[in-house]
């Protein structure tokens, strides 16, 4: 029996009394809901110890991002420990703007996939594909090779304590979200690659997810939950997302 997650991706947005207010919000609209899902915020790295302070009981603190180093000289980065620290159970690895617009490779990704679990990290892995690769029918390929990248690295139990994303990145803050018939079958591929630890492995869907389309997104057999952009700066809307994962 897999349990629902629903995760907030803050990106680069907000300020500290931003980050403050939407905590409070959230919190408010949270425990005024009966929502069973586990919640996730993942909010820009200097405000990772204010939202770990709120945290507790539904409420987890996840990461961004997050170096494949254990420590060293690397300037401007933040190992796993460091996450740790600050109270972080979880951190996205290979989001597609991270991929895009920073160049990570699928080898960086799996490094950095590798460095959360040796940490004792949960590691969201972001898979997807382009338009363009969608359109070529690569869609399925590209997300094989994702995959793949980090059972190369032959880590023991590749799969276990780890979140899979699904986000095609023609949905990512686009307002088009891939049909629940789309996200499905791309789901149910991801779960077959897992092998056996796919049938307890959480497989988020990204891309555009708000109030409206939630319910029929969760409604799939194969999804078990979100990572949400956009819609996650709004708490209404984020506690309605939350809420959706329960039915
Ligand atoms: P979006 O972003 O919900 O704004 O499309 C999702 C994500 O990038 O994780």
């Amino acid at each position: 029996m897999r349990t629902s997650l629903v995760a907030a991706n803050w990106k680069m947005h907000g300020t500290q009394a931003f980050a403050r207010q939407l905590l409070a919000d959230l919190d408010k609209g949270l425990a005024s809901s009966n929502c069973s899902a586990q919640v996730l915020i993942c909010p820009p790295f200097p405000y990772l110890s204010l939202v770990g302070e709120a945290v507790g009981g539904n409420l987890a603190l996840g990461a961004q991002n997050l170096s494949e180093h254990a420590s060293g000289a690397y300037t401007g980065e933040v190992s796993a420990e460091m996450l740790l620290d600050c109270g972080a159970r979880y951190v996205i690895v290979g989001h597609s703007e991270r991929r895009s617009l920073y160049g990570e490779s699928s080898q960086l990704v799996a490094e950095k996939y590798a460095a959360a679990k040796q940490s004792g990290l949960i590691p969201i892995l972001c898979v997807g594909e382009s338009l363009e690769q969608r359109e070529a029918g690569k869609t399925l390929d590209v997300v094989a090779e994702q995959l793949a990248a980090v059972t190369e690295l032959a880590l023991a139990n590749p799969w276990q304590d780890a979140v899979i994303a699904y986000e095609p990145v023609w949905a990512i803050g686009t307002g088009k979200t891939a049909t629940p018939e789309q996200a499905q079958d791309v789901h149910r591929f991801i779960r077959e690659q897992l092998g056996e630890a796919g049938a307890v492995t959480q497989i988020l869907y990204g891309g555009s997810v708000k109030a409206n389309n939630a319910v029929e997104l969760f409604a799939q057999p194969d999804i078990d939950g979100a990572l949400v952009g956009g819609a996650s700066l709004k708490a209404e809307e984020f506690v309605s997302i939350c809420c959706a994962a329960n039915e």
